[in-house]
């Protein structure tokens, strides 16, 4: 995802993902409109609690962001298979139902900040290894490539 200007559309402030076509695109921009175009770009705080639940240092790092005035935040390695996709160590998670109050919040504390929040979805794929893997089962992927030992 990223800020850019399409030659029907206004300057500034439109978010637009270059992987869909322009109908697509003339839709999301109708759905997000950001104050300006400084987007900070998915950075791994660590500040996810061990099992990954939004902790109150990750919503507090975010607010300042937003306060600070950046138009949109995306969220880091986002986690949607923590069993064997995740990248080692405690990135914030969504795999589940049961995150999803604390992902609300941080979500709102941005908001309330007039910024906008986004996720970066994210699998290790066939990077990960089996002793990064809660049930040491070999990385799975879309892919056949070769996977990691
Ligand atoms: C500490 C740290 C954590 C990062 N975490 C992620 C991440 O979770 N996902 C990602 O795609 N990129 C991540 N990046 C890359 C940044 O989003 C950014 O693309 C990169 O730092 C280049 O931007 P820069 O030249 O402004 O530093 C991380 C970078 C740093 C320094």
């Amino acid at each position: 995802m990223a800020v850019s200007s399409h030659n029907d559309a206004p300057i500034t402030g439109h978010v637009v993902h270059h992987a869909l076509g322009r109908d697509h695109a003339t839709l999301i921009r109708r759905l997000m409109t950001l104050r300006n175009r400084l987007v900070q770009s998915p950075i791994f705080t660590q500040y996810a609690t061990t099992w990954g639940e939004a902790s109150r240092k990750l919503i507090e790092y975010h607010r300042a962001r937003a306060r600070g005035g950046i138009g949109l935040i995306i969220l880091e390695n986002t986690s949607i298979d923590w069993e064997v996709g995740r990248t080692v160590g405690n990135p914030a998670r969504l795999d589940h139902d049961r995150f999803r109050t604390a992902l609300g919040e941080l979500t709102e504390a941005v908001h309330n900040e007039g910024g906008r929040f986004a996720a970066q979805l994210h699998h290790t794929g066939r990077q990960n290894t089996r002793a990064n893997s809660e049930t040491g089962e070999a990385p799975i992927s879309a892919s056949d490539g070769p996977a990691s030992a």
